[in-house]
């Protein structure tokens, strides 16, 4: 009987283990015939695997888009529109914009191709096939090896397979590692070089409820943007050129305007950029105790200072919008992390499951002389990496977050090229020419009373954090000169400096010759900026460069310790910026005790958000109109205009922008963000708090077509009703 009563036990746990990794996993596409095709069929899709990822003919993966460095897109019709979000396309659409042509407060509509805006260094990225060259990468390479003599074979290898695949073609090659090290595969993309602005929502509509709704859930954001692909006469990719003509894809994703249902499959195709799920408990120890807090801290003062001016005046709204866009951020999601791993118990569970592993390895002579140690390692790397990182968050947030040291920075490659006597005149006015540039997008934005607060504010806790033998040179200075009064420096930085305002930068840097060098390196913020840079050089570099090195080699030991360990856990690789497919289920959940959120939103919670008085809850009246008249055309769902929802798929940063398909591979959905509440997914994934959130293609629809009276757009789409 007990015997028996043991054995529901263990399959009830076992049960209980693969029930709660259903959501979770980045998959790789190649490998999901072998992997998940059977889960995701099981869980409602009715599709195969090969119509997902198949390099003979065509497949969805074909609309799959790397959108500049760090978005997903995707294509949507036949003639190279693609889709992404408001937020991933807000550069190009604020670079765009001037005053009396604000195209981010009133949005965008090219009427027809002739009024799509060209955007000069956006890219996107599509990935042609991807190969398993574990074995050809790990061939030769031995345990015995050093991590340096292993990193240079590495390196070696992969440049002769790029090499191998980049001669002769167009494409472009790139060999990355896979459970850190264990694993490899090659990636060969196409990148497109013409992409244009073809629509943009009004920021009260691509930005609805701002920072304020940001990583929050219920939400109303109509996040997106639309861009199209040209290239040359041959459909081939092409830099810019006026007569390049609209992209034929080989594959355009058609759009589901059938809604979502409770329990419905989706799923989530794009470029997730890092997670981190298999890390050792001092890892998380580091991230939650030590980096997290002082990280939010930091970026709480700024975001302070930000706002107290912020709301005094509209021009300094403009200005700072995407600065405190981008602080708050991560400043909120750091916040949710570490919510979310203190809910799950983080670290004790990780504690938990070392305890598991170390018995596990201690019971086999073959095990222990392979992974003995392995913890007491981390742990001592950590303990070290600790500090590095600290003083690295410091350096980063606290020093080089003074806006006016960012502006010292500018000049520092020209300095340092000044300096060298073979410098030609020709190199100094190269790199001039990007100092001007830089300076000009600096000093559009930059509001000095803001930087003039930050700086003392900063500075002071910078000061407070660490004993004088682990500060930059400067503090020492300013004890010094200034008494320790930081108040009193600033007043000298900011009177002395050339980077203090944009007329005496241009003065100077207009009229730049070699020689003046000299100048620079004298000047206070230029000197404050070589400070912070050497410290970080001399001391916090060398250490995380030498741990980093030491913690990877023993994570690549760790991820295949772990994988042997559990041989019945489907293991899937940490997101590493490459193209990756999540699945899950149209689900509502429970944040906490008392409160259950529904799966969708509406234009009613727009409605019921509205307020005029502040910034990011503004609704215009032509929004107003449509919902009165509820005339939502063929994209309403009854009386309700869909705007939002949410499921249980796996995503991380980068992940926006990616297509949300429903079970036949259409397009239901573009994700964007996630529920602050399950934001610790990066580190540990909770199926019960974790959703993705994705904005309704319906809403999109309706708000190119009766919003924006852009319905020419819709017509290119094909539409499934
Ligand atoms: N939280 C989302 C992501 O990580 C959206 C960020 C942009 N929106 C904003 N209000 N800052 O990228
Ligand atoms: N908002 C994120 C992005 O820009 C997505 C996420 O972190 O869930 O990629």
């Amino acid at each position: 009987m007990k015997k028996y009563f043991y054995f529901l036990l263990s399959t009830i746990l076992i049960l209980q283990v693969s029930v709660s990794r259903a959501d979770e996993g980045l998959w790789i596409p190649l490998l999901l015939q072998s992997l998940n095709e059977k889960e995701m069929q099981d869980m409602g899709m009715r599709i195969s695997a090969e119509e997902i990822y198949n390099i003979n003919n065509s497949s969805l993966k074909d609309a799959i888009l790397l959108f500049g460095g760090g978005c997903t897109a995707e294509i949507i019709s036949e003639e190279g529109l693609i889709l992404t979000n408001h937020h991933c396309g807000y550069a190009q659409i604020q670079k765009h914009s001037s005053i009396g042509n604000d195209l981010l407060t009133d949005g965008f509509w090219a009427m027809d191709k002739q009024e799509e805006l060209p955007n000069p260094g956006l890219t996107v990225t599509r990935l042609v096939r991807m190969e398993d060259v574990t074995q050809r990468m790990l061939d030769g390479i031995t345990g015995e090896m050093t991590e340096k003599e292993r990193a240079k074979a590495i390196k070696e290898k992969g440049e002769e397979i790029t090499a191998e695949i980049e001669k002769d073609s167009l494409y472009k090659a790139s060999v990355r590692p896979f459970y850190y090290g264990n694993e490899y595969y090659v990636l060969v993309y196409e990148i497109f070089k013409d992409v244009r602005l073809v629509g943009a929502p009004p920021s009260n509509v691509g930005k609805f409820g701002g920072d304020t709704d940001n990583w929050m859930w219920p939400r109303h954001t109509g996040d997106f943007s639309l861009f199209r692909i040209y290239v040359n006469k041959d459909n081939e990719p092409a830099e810019y050129a006026e007569d390049n003509v609209p992209y034929k894809p080989l594959y355009s994703i058609p759009i589901s305007i059938k809604g979502v249902q409770e329990d419905d499959f989706t799923f989530i195709f794009g470029f997730p950029g890092r997670t981190q799920e298999y890390l050792p408990s001092d890892a998380i120890e580091m991230i939650t105790q030590v980096q997290n807090p002082n990280r939010i801290k930091l970026r709480r003062k700024k975001l302070d200072i930000y706002e107290s001016f912020m709301t005094q005046d509209p021009q300094i709204r403009i200005q700072y919008s995407l600065k405190h866009a981008r602080l708050s951020n991560g400043w909120k999601k750091w916040i949710g992390e570490n919510r979310g791993i203190q809910k799950l118990d983080g670290i004790d569970t990780k504690l938990g499951f070392e305890k598991g592993f170390n018995d596990w390895v201690q019971a086999s002579a073959e095990r222990k002389k392979k992974y003995g140690g392995l913890l007491e390692a981390f742990d001592k790397s950590y303990d070290e990496m600790t500090n590095a990182q600290l003083e690295m968050i410091y350096l980063v947030e606290a020093g080089l977050g003074v806006e006016i040291v960012r502006a010292a920075r500018i000049a520092a490659k020209l300095v340092s090229i000044s300096e060298i006597k073979e410098t030609t005149n020709e190199e100094i006015q190269k790199e001039l020419k990007v100092v001007l540039k830089k300076g000009e997008g600096f000093y559009k934005n930059y509001y000095l009373p803001i930087d003039r607060k930050a700086f003392v504010v900063l500075l002071n806790i910078y000061r407070e954090e660490f004993p004088p033998d682990q500060l930059p040179a400067i503090f020492a200075l300013i004890d010094k000169k200034y008494k320790g009064n930081i108040d009193e420096f600033a007043d000298y930085v900011f009177k002395k400096s050339m980077f203090a305002n944009e007329k005496t930068f241009f003065d100077f840097f207009d009229n730049y010759k070699k020689s003046k060098y000299k100048k620079v390196l004298k000047d206070p913020a230029f000197t404050m900026a070589k400070s912070f840079i050497d410290f970080y050089g001399q001391n916090t570099k060398p250490v995380i460069s030498k741990l980093s090195v030491e913690i990877d080699s023993l994570m690549r030991i760790y991820m295949q310790a772990q994988m042997e360990y559990q041989p019945e856990n489907n293991f899937y690789p940490d997101a590493n910026s490459t193209l990756r497919v999540a699945y899950g289920k149209v689900k509502p959940y429970h944040p906490r005790d008392g409160v259950f959120y529904e799966y969708q939103t509406t234009l009613k919670g727009i409605m019921e958000k509205e307020d005029p008085n502040i910034y990011d809850y503004v609704v215009e009246d032509k929004l107003k109109q449509l919902y009165n008249q509820k005339d939502y055309g063929k994209y309403g769902m009854g009386d309700e205009m869909p705007v939002c929802f949410i499921a249980t798929n796996h995503t991380t940063g980068g992940n926006s922008g990616s297509p949300a398909l429903n079970a036949d591979g259409q397009l239901i959905g573009l994700n964007f963000d996630r529920c602050w509440e399950g934001t610790m997914s990066d580190l540990m994934f909770d199926p019960d708090q974790c959703r993705n959130i994705m904005l309704d293609i319906r809403y999109f629809l309706f708000m190119v077509d009766k919003f924006a009276g852009a319905g020419h757009l819709v017509d290119e789409m094909e539409l499934i009703d």
